[in-house]
């Protein structure tokens, strides 16, 4: 038997064991979740539990033991660039946009892999201006200059540049007003319903956990519990009872 096939065939991103520290601190306990196809699944959890210790981890941006794997295969460990390139791609938290370029140039960057296929860059850059249309408006802007809303449309319209196969977004909607924030977990879910898995770390769960199919929770560096996001009447009293 293959490793794809001993996977399954739904299995997108799964880890197993997987752990990450810093220095000597271990951040992250051995830590088994995984993303099917088509589906959306939300980790939440209060500050400094490690989720984006976790989406890091997934990438290879810090140490980490146990494995990745992607569509049967196992990830390389320490190894970010060879992970995006094979389609798993990070909104960090933060956005990690160039504030000083252009709305354009930052787009571009996000599929500096492509080389000369003008055909596939044009349905990449169609695509983002399908979800945003707002930095259609704005592509000779200065990146820094936008709003915090823009900047993080920014962020995943350089991502879905990379074609990315799973999408890994860290907290999108940290700092952003209540419309804003709406708009782009809408546009998530418009992404994931045309077939994108994604893994969404989200402070504002009971939004998350509207677009999820299941949940992971974490607290101080594991997975307390795995939920469905159908059975929970009241997002607080499972906070109260896992993040006490
Ligand atoms: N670069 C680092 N060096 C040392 N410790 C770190 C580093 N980054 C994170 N940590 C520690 O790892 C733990 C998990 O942090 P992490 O940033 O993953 O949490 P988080 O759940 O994303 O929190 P938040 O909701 O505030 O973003 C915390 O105790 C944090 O202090
Ligand atoms: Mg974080």
């Amino acid at each position: 038997m293959t490793a794809a096939a001993a996977a399954g065939p739904a299995e997108v991103l799964a880890t197993v064991g997987l752990t990450a520290r810093y220095g000597s601190i271990e951040a992250l306990a051995p830590t088994d979740m995984h993303v099917e196809d088509g589906e959306l699944v939300a980790v939440l959890g209060p500050n400094g539990a490690g989720k984006s210790t976790l989406l890091r981890a997934l990438m290879g941006l810090v140490t980490n033991g146990g494995t990745v794997r992607f569509r049967g295969r196992p990830l390389p460990r320490r190894d970010p660039v060879a992970v995006a390139a094979s389609g798993v791609v990070l909104v960090p938290e933060g956005r990690g946009i160039f504030g000083p370029m252009t709305v354009a140039e930052n787009l571009e960057l996000g599929a500096y892999r492509l080389g000369r296929d003008k055909a596939e860059f044009e349905r990449r850059w169609t695509r983002v201006f399908d979800l945003f249309p707002r930095l259609k408006e704005r592509l000779g802007q200065v990146a820094g200059s936008m709003s915090g809303g823009e900047q993080q449309m920014l962020a995943i319209g350089r991502a879905l540049m990379a074609d990315p196969k799973v999408l890994l977004l860290d907290e999108p909607s940290l700092g952003l007003a209540p419309r804003v924030t709406a708009e782009i977990l809408e546009t998530l879910h418009r992404l994931n319903q045309g077939g994108l898995p994604v893994i969404l770390v989200e402070q504002k769960a009971p939004l998350a956990l509207k677009l999820a199919k299941r949940a992971y929770l974490l607290s101080v560096g594991r997975i307390v519990a795995t939920i469905d996001p159908r059975e929970i009447t009241s997002y607080d009293d499972i906070a109260k009872h896992y993040f006490a």
